[in-house]
Protein backbone atom coordinates (compact mmCIF):
# COMPACT_ATOMS: atom_id res chain seq x y z
CA UNK A 1 0.00 0.00 0.00
CA UNK A 2 1.23 3.64 -1.01
CA UNK A 3 0.23 6.47 0.73
CA UNK A 4 -0.77 9.83 -1.18
CA UNK A 5 -1.70 13.64 0.20
CA UNK A 6 -3.74 15.23 -1.94
CA UNK A 7 -4.88 19.00 -2.38
CA UNK A 8 -8.13 20.50 -4.19
CA UNK A 9 -8.72 23.94 -4.35
CA UNK A 10 -11.95 24.66 -5.36
CA UNK A 11 -11.99 28.12 -5.62
CA UNK A 12 -9.05 28.34 -7.96
CA UNK A 13 -10.29 27.48 -10.93
CA UNK A 14 -8.38 27.17 -13.88
CA UNK A 15 -10.47 25.94 -17.52
CA UNK A 16 -13.93 25.46 -18.65
CA UNK A 17 -14.34 22.18 -19.66
CA UNK A 18 -16.18 22.04 -22.92
CA UNK A 19 -18.48 18.30 -23.07
CA UNK A 20 -17.06 17.79 -26.10
CA UNK A 21 -14.03 16.71 -24.20
CA UNK A 22 -16.00 13.06 -24.00
CA UNK A 23 -16.70 13.39 -27.49
CA UNK A 24 -16.71 10.17 -29.82
CA UNK A 25 -15.84 9.05 -33.31
CA UNK A 26 -17.59 6.43 -35.58
CA UNK A 27 -15.95 6.11 -39.07
CA UNK A 28 -17.43 3.60 -41.48
CA UNK A 29 -14.69 0.70 -40.84
CA UNK A 30 -15.34 -3.00 -40.08
CA UNK A 31 -18.70 -2.99 -37.65
CA UNK A 32 -18.85 0.37 -36.48
CA UNK A 33 -21.61 1.48 -38.28
CA UNK A 34 -23.06 -1.47 -40.33
CA UNK A 35 -23.69 -4.82 -38.24
CA UNK A 36 -22.32 -2.11 -34.99
CA UNK A 37 -24.29 0.99 -34.95
CA UNK A 38 -26.33 0.59 -37.92
CA UNK A 39 -28.67 -3.04 -38.22
CA UNK A 40 -31.31 -1.60 -41.08
CA UNK A 41 -35.03 -1.15 -40.23
CA UNK A 42 -35.57 -4.61 -41.43
CA UNK A 43 -33.38 -6.27 -38.56
CA UNK A 44 -35.40 -8.09 -35.75
CA UNK A 45 -32.47 -6.57 -33.63
CA UNK A 46 -34.59 -3.53 -32.07
CA UNK A 47 -33.89 -0.41 -33.83
CA UNK A 48 -35.22 3.02 -34.70
CA UNK A 49 -35.18 3.54 -38.48
CA UNK A 50 -32.25 1.20 -38.46
CA UNK A 51 -29.86 2.73 -35.79
CA UNK A 52 -29.83 -0.14 -32.95
CA UNK A 53 -31.80 0.67 -29.64
CA UNK A 54 -28.99 -0.53 -26.98
CA UNK A 55 -26.65 1.78 -28.46
CA UNK A 56 -28.67 4.93 -28.39
CA UNK A 57 -29.60 4.29 -24.75
CA UNK A 58 -26.05 3.10 -24.21
CA UNK A 59 -24.87 6.66 -25.44
CA UNK A 60 -27.44 8.73 -23.95
CA UNK A 61 -26.49 7.31 -20.77
CA UNK A 62 -22.78 8.88 -20.69
CA UNK A 63 -24.19 12.03 -22.68
CA UNK A 64 -22.08 11.65 -25.68
CA UNK A 65 -21.47 15.50 -26.72
CA UNK A 66 -20.07 15.04 -29.78
CA UNK A 67 -20.09 12.29 -32.89
CA UNK A 68 -17.10 12.39 -35.41
CA UNK A 69 -18.40 11.01 -39.14
CA UNK A 70 -17.90 9.37 -41.30
CA UNK A 71 -14.06 8.99 -41.08
CA UNK A 72 -10.93 8.53 -40.86
CA UNK A 73 -9.38 8.30 -43.33
CA UNK A 74 -12.65 7.26 -45.09
CA UNK A 75 -13.13 10.64 -45.08
CA UNK A 76 -11.04 11.92 -47.31
CA UNK A 77 -12.63 9.04 -50.27
CA UNK A 78 -16.36 9.73 -49.06
CA UNK A 79 -18.21 11.56 -51.71
CA UNK A 80 -21.48 12.50 -49.55
CA UNK A 81 -23.65 12.60 -52.80
CA UNK A 82 -23.70 8.82 -52.77
CA UNK A 83 -25.19 8.55 -49.73
CA UNK A 84 -28.23 9.89 -50.08
CA UNK A 85 -32.06 9.50 -52.06
CA UNK A 86 -33.74 6.16 -52.56
CA UNK A 87 -31.39 3.27 -50.58
CA UNK A 88 -32.00 1.01 -53.46
CA UNK A 89 -30.35 3.67 -55.77
CA UNK A 90 -27.36 3.98 -54.06
CA UNK A 91 -24.19 3.86 -55.30
CA UNK A 92 -22.20 1.02 -54.65
CA UNK A 93 -18.20 1.91 -53.92
CA UNK A 94 -15.18 0.09 -52.18
CA UNK A 95 -13.66 1.23 -48.92
CA UNK A 96 -10.32 0.72 -50.10
CA UNK A 97 -9.15 1.64 -47.00
CA UNK A 98 -10.71 -0.65 -44.27
CA UNK A 99 -10.89 -4.28 -45.77
CA UNK A 100 -11.83 -3.33 -48.87
CA UNK A 101 -15.29 -4.09 -48.63
CA UNK A 102 -18.23 -2.88 -50.37
CA UNK A 103 -19.74 0.23 -49.18
CA UNK A 104 -23.58 0.38 -49.96
CA UNK A 105 -23.44 4.03 -48.86
CA UNK A 106 -26.70 2.90 -46.81
CA UNK A 107 -25.84 4.78 -43.73
CA UNK A 108 -25.55 8.23 -45.22
CA UNK A 109 -25.82 12.18 -44.20
CA UNK A 110 -29.49 11.40 -43.39
CA UNK A 111 -28.81 8.64 -41.33
CA UNK A 112 -25.78 10.24 -39.24
CA UNK A 113 -28.23 13.06 -38.43
CA UNK A 114 -30.90 11.10 -37.21
CA UNK A 115 -28.41 9.12 -34.85
CA UNK A 116 -26.88 12.50 -33.60
CA UNK A 117 -30.71 13.40 -32.87
CA UNK A 118 -31.74 10.17 -31.09
CA UNK A 119 -28.36 10.43 -29.10
CA UNK A 120 -29.00 14.17 -28.27
CA UNK A 121 -24.97 14.93 -29.38
CA UNK A 122 -23.58 17.50 -31.90
CA UNK A 123 -22.69 15.91 -35.32
CA UNK A 124 -19.33 16.45 -36.13
CA UNK A 125 -18.50 16.01 -40.15
CA UNK A 126 -14.86 15.35 -41.68
CA UNK A 127 -15.04 16.83 -44.71
CA UNK A 128 -13.18 15.48 -47.97
CA UNK A 129 -10.20 17.25 -48.61
CA UNK A 130 -7.97 14.74 -49.95
CA UNK A 131 -10.06 13.52 -53.31
CA UNK A 132 -13.10 16.32 -53.10
CA UNK A 133 -12.95 19.73 -54.15
CA UNK A 134 -14.00 22.92 -52.52
CA UNK A 135 -17.57 22.73 -54.50
CA UNK A 136 -18.43 19.09 -53.26
CA UNK A 137 -17.72 20.45 -49.64
CA UNK A 138 -19.65 23.67 -49.64
CA UNK A 139 -22.65 22.11 -51.44
CA UNK A 140 -22.96 19.05 -48.48
CA UNK A 141 -22.86 22.27 -46.26
CA UNK A 142 -25.39 24.01 -47.99
CA UNK A 143 -27.52 20.95 -48.25
CA UNK A 144 -27.67 19.94 -44.33
CA UNK A 145 -27.80 23.60 -43.46
CA UNK A 146 -30.20 25.88 -46.05
CA UNK A 147 -33.52 26.72 -45.54
CA UNK A 148 -34.07 28.74 -48.34
CA UNK A 149 -35.29 27.99 -51.29
CA UNK A 150 -32.08 26.45 -53.55
CA UNK A 151 -32.16 23.04 -54.97
CA UNK A 152 -29.88 21.39 -52.26
CA UNK A 153 -31.86 22.74 -49.66
CA UNK A 154 -35.17 21.35 -52.36
CA UNK A 155 -33.21 17.66 -52.78
CA UNK A 156 -32.98 17.55 -48.94
CA UNK A 157 -36.69 18.22 -48.39
CA UNK A 158 -37.57 15.55 -51.63
CA UNK A 159 -35.19 12.67 -49.30
CA UNK A 160 -37.50 13.31 -46.41
CA UNK A 161 -36.20 16.13 -44.16
CA UNK A 162 -38.14 18.98 -44.23
CA UNK A 163 -36.01 21.11 -41.47
CA UNK A 164 -32.01 21.87 -41.85
CA UNK A 165 -30.01 20.28 -39.21
CA UNK A 166 -27.90 21.99 -37.05
CA UNK A 167 -24.15 22.14 -37.64
CA UNK A 168 -21.39 23.20 -36.32
CA UNK A 169 -18.41 21.33 -36.48
CA UNK A 170 -16.90 20.67 -39.52
CA UNK A 171 -13.13 18.89 -40.09
CA UNK A 172 -11.09 19.67 -43.26
CA UNK A 173 -10.01 16.51 -44.58
CA UNK A 174 -8.32 14.03 -42.05
CA UNK A 175 -5.03 12.90 -41.17
CA UNK A 176 -4.04 14.56 -44.63
CA UNK A 177 -0.17 14.30 -43.93
CA UNK A 178 -0.76 10.05 -44.45
CA UNK A 179 -3.62 8.96 -45.63
CA UNK A 180 -5.37 12.05 -46.69
CA UNK A 181 -3.35 12.91 -49.24
CA UNK A 182 0.54 12.88 -48.26
CA UNK A 183 0.71 16.10 -48.14
CA UNK A 184 3.48 18.96 -46.88
CA UNK A 185 1.76 21.15 -44.28
CA UNK A 186 2.88 24.03 -46.03
CA UNK A 187 0.35 22.89 -49.03
CA UNK A 188 -2.34 21.45 -46.56
CA UNK A 189 -2.35 25.03 -45.26
CA UNK A 190 -3.12 26.60 -48.57
CA UNK A 191 -5.53 23.76 -49.28
CA UNK A 192 -7.54 24.50 -45.82
CA UNK A 193 -7.44 28.45 -46.45
CA UNK A 194 -9.49 27.82 -50.16
CA UNK A 195 -11.69 25.09 -48.57
CA UNK A 196 -12.59 26.87 -45.55
CA UNK A 197 -13.28 30.13 -47.70
CA UNK A 198 -16.12 28.40 -49.58
CA UNK A 199 -17.77 26.27 -46.50
CA UNK A 200 -20.31 28.62 -44.82
CA UNK A 201 -23.50 27.27 -42.91
CA UNK A 202 -25.96 28.28 -44.27
CA UNK A 203 -28.63 29.33 -41.91
CA UNK A 204 -25.73 31.84 -41.11
CA UNK A 205 -24.63 30.03 -37.71
CA UNK A 206 -20.86 30.18 -37.36
CA UNK A 207 -19.25 26.96 -38.18
CA UNK A 208 -16.41 25.83 -35.79
CA UNK A 209 -13.67 24.83 -38.55
CA UNK A 210 -10.61 22.28 -37.61
CA UNK A 211 -7.91 22.07 -39.31
CA UNK A 212 -5.95 18.80 -39.28
CA UNK A 213 -2.97 19.11 -36.89
CA UNK A 214 -0.45 17.04 -36.46
CA UNK A 215 0.51 13.11 -36.20
CA UNK A 216 1.79 12.88 -32.73
CA UNK A 217 5.07 14.41 -32.05
CA UNK A 218 5.13 16.21 -35.18
CA UNK A 219 5.76 19.77 -34.03
CA UNK A 220 6.49 20.98 -37.50
CA UNK A 221 3.44 20.49 -38.66
CA UNK A 222 2.12 22.39 -35.61
CA UNK A 223 4.26 25.38 -36.16
CA UNK A 224 3.44 25.62 -39.87
CA UNK A 225 0.19 25.61 -39.41
CA UNK A 226 0.18 28.50 -36.49
CA UNK A 227 2.07 30.30 -38.91
CA UNK A 228 -0.29 29.98 -41.64
CA UNK A 229 -3.63 29.91 -40.32
CA UNK A 230 -5.50 33.07 -38.51
CA UNK A 231 -8.39 32.92 -35.67
CA UNK A 232 -10.07 34.50 -38.66
CA UNK A 233 -10.62 31.50 -40.32
CA UNK A 234 -9.50 29.01 -38.05
CA UNK A 235 -11.23 27.26 -34.72
CA UNK A 236 -9.16 24.76 -33.83
CA UNK A 237 -6.65 22.39 -35.30
CA UNK A 238 -6.59 18.41 -34.74
CA UNK A 239 -4.06 16.08 -32.69
CA UNK A 240 -4.66 12.45 -33.91
CA UNK A 241 -2.25 10.23 -31.27
CA UNK A 242 -2.73 6.36 -30.77
CA UNK A 243 -0.43 4.36 -27.77
CA UNK A 244 0.99 1.68 -29.41
CA UNK A 245 4.96 1.08 -28.79
CA UNK A 246 5.73 -1.08 -31.74
CA UNK A 247 3.35 -0.75 -35.09
CA UNK A 248 5.10 -3.93 -36.41
CA UNK A 249 3.98 -5.71 -33.10
CA UNK A 250 1.58 -4.39 -31.31
CA UNK A 251 0.54 -7.08 -29.22
CA UNK A 252 -2.62 -8.35 -28.26
CA UNK A 253 -5.62 -6.90 -26.52
CA UNK A 254 -6.10 -9.71 -23.51
CA UNK A 255 -2.92 -11.27 -23.56
CA UNK A 256 0.22 -9.21 -22.54
CA UNK A 257 3.07 -9.42 -19.69
CA UNK A 258 3.56 -7.09 -16.97
CA UNK A 259 6.25 -5.49 -20.02
CA UNK A 260 3.75 -5.10 -21.91
CA UNK A 261 1.42 -3.37 -19.49
CA UNK A 262 3.99 -1.15 -18.64
CA UNK A 263 4.24 0.35 -22.65
CA UNK A 264 0.60 0.92 -22.92
CA UNK A 265 1.09 2.77 -19.79
CA UNK A 266 4.01 5.07 -21.03
CA UNK A 267 2.76 5.31 -24.44
CA UNK A 268 -0.57 6.25 -23.18
CA UNK A 269 1.40 8.66 -20.91
CA UNK A 270 2.80 10.47 -23.76
CA UNK A 271 -0.03 12.63 -24.37
CA UNK A 272 1.18 14.42 -21.65
CA UNK A 273 4.15 15.45 -23.65
CA UNK A 274 1.76 15.97 -27.31
CA UNK A 275 -0.34 17.98 -25.10
CA UNK A 276 2.07 20.28 -23.72
CA UNK A 277 4.47 21.08 -26.30
CA UNK A 278 1.49 21.67 -29.03
CA UNK A 279 -0.47 23.71 -26.66
CA UNK A 280 2.65 25.32 -26.14
CA UNK A 281 3.69 25.81 -30.00
CA UNK A 282 0.31 27.64 -30.11
CA UNK A 283 0.93 29.60 -27.40
CA UNK A 284 3.48 31.26 -28.76
CA UNK A 285 1.42 32.24 -32.08
CA UNK A 286 -1.85 32.88 -30.35
CA UNK A 287 -1.47 33.56 -26.66
CA UNK A 288 -5.24 34.29 -26.41
CA UNK A 289 -5.89 31.12 -27.10
CA UNK A 290 -8.12 31.96 -29.72
CA UNK A 291 -7.31 28.73 -31.78
CA UNK A 292 -8.09 25.62 -29.90
CA UNK A 293 -6.64 21.99 -30.19
CA UNK A 294 -9.25 19.34 -30.91
CA UNK A 295 -7.51 15.43 -30.10
CA UNK A 296 -10.09 14.21 -32.77
CA UNK A 297 -8.77 10.27 -32.66
CA UNK A 298 -7.36 9.09 -29.61
CA UNK A 299 -6.91 5.77 -27.51
CA UNK A 300 -4.86 2.24 -27.61
CA UNK A 301 -4.65 0.29 -30.49
CA UNK A 302 -3.56 -3.37 -30.40
CA UNK A 303 -3.71 -7.21 -33.06
CA UNK A 304 -7.47 -7.93 -34.29
CA UNK A 305 -9.30 -10.69 -32.68
CA UNK A 306 -8.14 -14.11 -33.63
CA UNK A 307 -9.99 -14.83 -36.95
CA UNK A 308 -11.16 -11.46 -37.80
CA UNK A 309 -11.01 -9.44 -40.22
CA UNK A 310 -7.44 -7.90 -40.48
CA UNK A 311 -8.54 -4.25 -41.90
CA UNK A 312 -11.82 -4.29 -39.36
CA UNK A 313 -9.96 -3.35 -36.07
CA UNK A 314 -11.98 -5.16 -33.78
CA UNK A 315 -10.17 -5.55 -30.59
CA UNK A 316 -11.19 -6.29 -26.66
CA UNK A 317 -10.96 -3.75 -24.15
CA UNK A 318 -9.47 -4.50 -20.41
CA UNK A 319 -8.68 -2.56 -17.15
CA UNK A 320 -5.31 -1.84 -18.90
CA UNK A 321 -7.80 0.29 -21.30
CA UNK A 322 -9.68 1.93 -18.27
CA UNK A 323 -6.68 3.12 -16.69
CA UNK A 324 -5.15 4.39 -19.93
CA UNK A 325 -8.24 6.21 -20.88
CA UNK A 326 -8.71 7.47 -17.02
CA UNK A 327 -4.90 9.04 -17.41
CA UNK A 328 -5.65 10.71 -20.68
CA UNK A 329 -9.14 12.27 -19.51
CA UNK A 330 -7.43 13.59 -16.76
CA UNK A 331 -5.11 14.78 -19.03
CA UNK A 332 -7.77 16.62 -21.15
CA UNK A 333 -9.14 18.35 -18.23
CA UNK A 334 -6.25 19.55 -16.76
CA UNK A 335 -5.00 20.83 -20.76
CA UNK A 336 -8.76 22.30 -21.09
CA UNK A 337 -7.96 25.75 -21.34
CA UNK A 338 -6.20 24.80 -24.97
CA UNK A 339 -7.77 21.37 -25.47
CA UNK A 340 -11.57 22.03 -26.74
CA UNK A 341 -12.62 18.39 -28.57
CA UNK A 342 -11.33 15.26 -28.06
CA UNK A 343 -12.72 11.82 -29.57
CA UNK A 344 -11.64 8.45 -28.22
CA UNK A 345 -11.61 5.99 -31.68
CA UNK A 346 -13.92 4.55 -31.54
CA UNK A 347 -17.58 4.52 -30.84
CA UNK A 348 -18.36 0.49 -31.75
CA UNK A 349 -16.47 -2.50 -32.43
CA UNK A 350 -13.38 -0.62 -33.35
CA UNK A 351 -10.14 -0.23 -31.72
CA UNK A 352 -10.56 0.97 -28.07
CA UNK A 353 -14.16 0.82 -28.14
CA UNK A 354 -17.00 1.53 -25.85
CA UNK A 355 -19.26 -0.86 -26.98
CA UNK A 356 -18.89 -4.27 -28.91
CA UNK A 357 -21.60 -5.82 -31.00
CA UNK A 358 -22.39 -9.35 -31.43
CA UNK A 359 -25.76 -10.16 -33.43
CA UNK A 360 -28.34 -8.78 -30.92
CA UNK A 361 -25.92 -8.51 -27.45
CA UNK A 362 -24.39 -5.78 -26.93
CA UNK A 363 -21.28 -5.54 -23.81
CA UNK A 364 -19.91 -2.10 -22.16
CA UNK A 365 -16.10 -2.07 -22.10
CA UNK A 366 -14.34 -1.11 -19.02
CA UNK A 367 -13.28 2.71 -21.27
CA UNK A 368 -17.25 2.62 -21.75
CA UNK A 369 -16.95 2.95 -17.94
CA UNK A 370 -14.69 5.22 -17.36
CA UNK A 371 -16.64 7.64 -19.83
CA UNK A 372 -19.37 6.89 -17.30
CA UNK A 373 -17.43 7.61 -14.24
CA UNK A 374 -15.91 10.86 -15.49
CA UNK A 375 -19.28 12.59 -17.28
CA UNK A 376 -20.01 14.83 -14.58
CA UNK A 377 -16.84 16.74 -15.77
CA UNK A 378 -18.95 17.80 -18.91
CA UNK A 379 -19.49 21.65 -18.50
CA UNK A 380 -17.76 21.60 -15.54
CA UNK A 381 -14.41 24.67 -14.57
CA UNK A 382 -10.75 22.30 -13.59
CA UNK A 383 -9.90 23.36 -9.88
CA UNK A 384 -6.56 22.94 -8.88
CA UNK A 385 -5.93 19.01 -8.00
CA UNK A 386 -2.26 18.48 -6.44
CA UNK A 387 -1.68 15.04 -5.68
CA UNK A 388 2.12 14.09 -4.01
CA UNK A 389 3.07 10.64 -6.85
CA UNK A 390 5.47 8.68 -7.02
CA UNK A 391 6.13 7.04 -10.79
CA UNK A 392 5.54 3.08 -12.05
CA UNK A 393 7.57 2.42 -15.22
CA UNK A 394 9.86 5.22 -15.49
CA UNK A 395 8.42 8.19 -16.09
CA UNK A 396 4.05 7.49 -15.33
CA UNK A 397 2.95 8.95 -12.41
CA UNK A 398 1.05 6.05 -10.31
CA UNK A 399 -1.61 8.38 -9.59
CA UNK A 400 -3.70 10.28 -11.81
CA UNK A 401 -6.13 12.93 -10.94
CA UNK A 402 -8.24 15.59 -11.78
CA UNK A 403 -11.35 17.85 -10.55
CA UNK A 404 -13.71 20.07 -11.44
CA UNK A 405 -16.38 22.19 -9.94
CA UNK A 406 -20.04 22.51 -11.66
CA UNK A 407 -23.62 23.13 -10.02
CA UNK A 408 -22.26 23.18 -6.70
CA UNK A 409 -20.70 19.72 -6.96
CA UNK A 410 -17.25 18.99 -6.74
CA UNK A 411 -16.40 16.19 -8.63
CA UNK A 412 -12.63 14.32 -8.33
CA UNK A 413 -11.88 11.34 -10.80
CA UNK A 414 -8.35 9.23 -10.23
CA UNK A 415 -6.71 6.56 -11.28
CA UNK A 416 -4.54 4.07 -9.68
CA UNK A 417 -2.01 2.97 -12.53
CA UNK A 418 0.10 0.63 -10.83
CA UNK A 419 -1.17 -3.12 -11.33
CA UNK A 420 0.49 -4.63 -7.74
CA UNK A 421 -0.07 -1.82 -5.50
CA UNK A 422 -2.94 0.16 -3.93
CA UNK A 423 -3.20 3.87 -3.10
CA UNK A 424 -4.04 5.34 -0.05
CA UNK A 425 -5.66 9.00 -0.42
CA UNK A 426 -6.13 12.18 2.21
CA UNK A 427 -7.26 14.74 0.13
CA UNK A 428 -7.82 18.00 2.44
CA UNK A 429 -10.15 20.05 -0.04
CA UNK A 430 -10.19 24.08 0.34
CA UNK A 431 -12.95 26.22 -0.31
CA UNK A 432 -15.33 23.95 -0.33
CA UNK A 433 -17.90 23.13 2.17
CA UNK A 434 -18.96 19.24 1.94
CA UNK A 435 -21.72 17.80 3.03
CA UNK A 436 -22.31 14.24 1.49
CA UNK A 437 -19.77 12.40 -0.32
CA UNK A 438 -19.95 9.71 -2.98
CA UNK A 439 -17.93 7.62 -4.82
CA UNK A 440 -18.19 4.56 -7.47
CA UNK A 441 -15.03 2.63 -8.41
CA UNK A 442 -14.34 0.20 -11.52
CA UNK A 443 -11.27 -2.21 -9.85
CA UNK A 444 -9.81 -5.55 -11.60
CA UNK A 445 -7.42 -7.51 -12.63
CA UNK A 446 -5.49 -5.67 -15.33
CA UNK A 447 -6.42 -8.18 -17.69
CA UNK A 448 -10.28 -8.52 -16.84
CA UNK A 449 -12.71 -7.82 -19.58
CA UNK A 450 -16.37 -8.06 -20.19
CA UNK A 451 -17.58 -11.07 -22.68
CA UNK A 452 -21.04 -12.00 -24.28
CA UNK A 453 -20.91 -14.72 -21.99
CA UNK A 454 -19.91 -12.23 -19.13
CA UNK A 455 -20.73 -9.13 -20.30
CA UNK A 456 -20.82 -7.79 -16.47
CA UNK A 457 -17.26 -9.25 -15.21
CA UNK A 458 -16.47 -5.52 -14.88
CA UNK A 459 -18.59 -3.45 -13.83
CA UNK A 460 -18.69 0.05 -11.64
CA UNK A 461 -19.18 -0.47 -7.81
CA UNK A 462 -20.33 1.48 -5.06
CA UNK A 463 -16.82 3.21 -3.69
CA UNK A 464 -15.62 3.90 -0.10
CA UNK A 465 -14.29 7.16 0.05
CA UNK A 466 -15.52 9.03 3.29
CA UNK A 467 -14.85 12.49 4.91
CA UNK A 468 -13.27 12.00 8.02
CA UNK A 469 -12.63 15.45 10.22
CA UNK A 470 -12.80 17.56 7.10
CA UNK A 471 -10.32 14.91 4.99
CA UNK A 472 -11.56 13.18 2.08
CA UNK A 473 -10.04 9.55 2.81
CA UNK A 474 -10.38 6.76 -0.04
CA UNK A 475 -8.23 3.83 -1.13
CA UNK A 476 -8.01 3.20 -4.52
CA UNK A 477 -6.90 -0.79 -5.15
CA UNK A 478 -4.46 -1.46 -8.24
CA UNK A 479 -5.64 -1.50 -11.57
CA UNK A 480 -8.64 1.27 -10.65
CA UNK A 481 -10.09 4.26 -11.92
CA UNK A 482 -12.60 6.21 -9.45
CA UNK A 483 -15.08 9.04 -8.97
CA UNK A 484 -15.38 10.89 -5.85
CA UNK A 485 -18.65 12.97 -5.64
CA UNK A 486 -18.50 16.18 -2.96
CA UNK A 487 -21.59 18.13 -2.54
O1 LIG B 1 -9.15 5.10 -36.39
C1 LIG B 1 -8.60 4.31 -37.41
C2 LIG B 1 -7.75 5.12 -38.36
O2 LIG B 1 -6.63 5.61 -37.70
C3 LIG B 1 -8.39 6.35 -38.93
O3 LIG B 1 -9.15 6.09 -40.06
C4 LIG B 1 -7.22 7.20 -39.31
O4 LIG B 1 -7.52 8.56 -39.26
C5 LIG B 1 -6.16 6.79 -38.31
O5 LIG B 1 -4.96 6.54 -38.90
Amino acid sequence: MKQFKMLINAADRTAHIRPELYGHFSEHLGRCIYDGIYVGADSEIPNIRGIRKDIVEAFRQIHVPVLRWPGGCFADIYHWQNGIGAPSARKKTVNTYWGGVTETNRFGTHEFFDLCELVGCEPYLAGNLGTGSPRELSEWLTYITSDGDCDLAELRRKNGRNDPWMLKYVGFGNENWGCGGNMRPEYYADLYRQFQCFSMNAAGEKLFRVACGPCGGDYRWTEVLMQNLSPEHTDAISLHYYAVSNWEMKGSATVFSEDDYARSLQCAYQMETLLRRHTGIMDRYDPAGRIGLVVDEWGNWYEVEEGTNPGFLYQQNTMRDAVTAAMTLNLFNRYAGRVVMANLAQAVNVLQALILTDGAQILRTPTYHVFDLFQAHQGGETVYCFSQNETVFGEVPMLSSSASVKDGVLTVTLANCAPDAAAEICCDICNFSVRTVASRILAGDPHSHNTFAEPEAVRIAEGTAELLNGVLHLTLPPCSVAEVTLS
